[in-house]
């Protein structure tokens, strides 16, 4: 039994990091043949690409998927920590699956993400959640099976979560939810200790792949038919500070992009790693999309102090300027905070003008969320939520004014989509994505599914595009 540990999760040393080769132990292979598995994914991509790794695993050892949580021997939650509302959605979860429990006592109930890694929760689970049946962390997805093999033997409470500051695992199997877009992890963890965030404390320090891991991981991709990969890490433009040799996000994105795969995005990128060798290798390489998705959090200086973001107002917009000039027909997004601790009208209004500056193509926006063990939960604040709350809708609604604003440009022009299935709302159509990263339902697409073609844009509307095969 490990639990996970605050100061411990705070820690950074520079001792080296361990590269882990997983191997699936053999003794394993179908044992759960007869027995089927729920997963529920929340949170960030990070996650969902743990969920493909989950997911394999289970499969290895025989477990099928069940769509329903009634249906399933094996319920996981696969969690985030991020904001309270995560937090809510995974408790409130919890709830429904005691019930299933009552009924279904060899049930097997797993919490697995970023929850697992915070004390707080682990603590509740163990004092209020007693019948739930494993917490394993984020360092150690690879020691599910055996987690699993014991409880199918001895259904008790099992808590395997290490603060240690991580490892990296290669040879993960993955049970990929998309045929022609994958994610390829670059790098785990963070070191940037935002100072509301949690994520450092959940993932561990910043550990960079090799990059011949990396580029071999994509080849590999390309070879199987996908279209395109996501390069995925919380800093992806820190990677290889971390390995000491001569090798950065600049490099590594040249080499992918070499790899001839057609799609090359990333995510997600700090503005204080951003560098002009970046920018130059996105620009003069086609098959490296122009879409950047640039967090502000915030417009004002006085808050980005605050929260320990290292950029000025003045510094990001610079930054935003090079990008926009040297990126043609470049699409940025962003994330902002609203109602950090006693942030006034003053500095919210930094934020417009931020906003009305950049003219963003879209940007997911949050009201503030204490964490716990975060330097600003223990920031006195004195903001109601009341104007929180009226902050973020005047945000939403410029922001919304400048997504319709930036998608009316593309009415009538051909674009290039990469289709990727018959679309939810209309199933005459297919949707797909512009290489900005654009939402596109398209009529005639569904022959064209699995590749990128050329679609003529109809009409523009604030979350979507619609268009036409020509
Ligand atoms: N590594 C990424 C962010 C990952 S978290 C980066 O630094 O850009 C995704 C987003 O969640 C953040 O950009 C931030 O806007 C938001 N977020 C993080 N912690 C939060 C908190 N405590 N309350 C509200 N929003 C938060
Ligand atoms: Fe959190 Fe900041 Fe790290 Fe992003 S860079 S994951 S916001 S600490
Ligand atoms: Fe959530 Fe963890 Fe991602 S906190 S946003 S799942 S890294």
């Amino acid at each position: 039994m490990h639990t996970p540990d605050l100061n411990l999760a705070r820690k950074r040393t520079n001792n080296s990091v361990e590269t882990i080769n997983f191997c699936f132990n053999s003794d394993l292979r179908g044992i759960a043949k007869d027995k089927k598995y729920c997963l529920k994914t929340y949170g960030c991509q990070m996650n969902e690409h743990d969920s493909e790794n989950i997911k394999a695993l289970l499969e290895e050892m025989g477990f099928k998927e069940s769509s329903t949580m009634t249906g399933a021997d094996l319920i996981i939650l696969n969690t985030c920590s991020i904001r309270e509302n995560a937090h809510n959605k995974a408790f409130g979860m919890l709830g429904r699956i005691k019930k299933i429990k009552e009924s279904n006592k060899d049930l097997i109930v797993g919490i697995m993400g970023c929850m697992a890694q915070e004390e707080v929760v682990v603590n509740e689970i163990m004092n209020k959640y007693k019948w739930v049946s494993f917490v394993l962390g984020t360092h150690n997805i690879n020691e599910l099976p055996n987690t699993i093999f014991n409880l199918l033997k001895n259904n008790k409470l099992t808590i395997e979560v290490y603060s240690k500051e991580g490892e990296i695992v290669e040879g993960l199997p993955s049970v990929r939810n998309n045929k022609y877009k994958a994610f390829v992890n670059i790098m785990y963890g963070c070191d940037k200790f935002c100072t509301y965030c949690i994520v450092p404390y959940t993932r561990g320090k910043q550990r960079s792949r090799k990059k011949e891991d990396i580029i071999n991981e994509v080849i590999d991709l390309k070879n199987k038919g996908y279209k395109e990969v996501t390069l995925l890490g919380q800093n992806v433009n820190a990677y290889g500070k971390d390995l000491n040799i001569n090798y950065t996000m600049s490099d590594l994105l040249q080499d992918v992009a070499n790899t001839g795969i057609d799609r090359v995005r990333f995510m997600t990128s700090h503005p204080w790693d951003f560098t002009d060798e970046m920018i130059d290798v996105i620009a003069k390489n086609d098959n490296i999309m122009n879409y950047i998705h640039l967090p502000l959090q915030s417009g004002s200086d006085r808050i980005l102090k605050l929260m320990g973001r290292r950029y000025t107002k003045k510094e990001y917009l610079e930054l935003y300027k090079k990008i926009k000039e040297k990126i043609k027909e470049v699409a940025i997004t962003t994330d902002i905070i609203v109602g950090f601790p006693n942030e006034t009208d003053e500095d919210f209004n930094d934020t417009l003008d931020v906003v009305n500056t950049c003219k963003y193509d879209s940007a997911f926006t949050f009201i503030y969320s204490p964490r716990e063990g975060t330097p600003a939960a223990k920031m006195e604040d004195s903001i109601d939520l009341k104007t929180k709350e009226e902050r973020l809708y005047k945000l939403n609604d410029l922001i919304n004014k400048y997504s319709l604003e930036n998608n009316k440009k593309y009415e009538g022009k051909v674009v290039k989509v990469l289709i990727e299935g018959v679309s939810e709302k209309d199933n005459s159509k297919a949707f797909g994505y512009t290489e900005t990263m654009k939402l596109v339902n398209v009529s005639g697409g569904i022959p064209s599914i699995g590749k990128i073609v050329d679609v003529k844009i109809t009409e523009a509307k604030s979350f979507s595009l619609d268009g036409e095969i020509i």
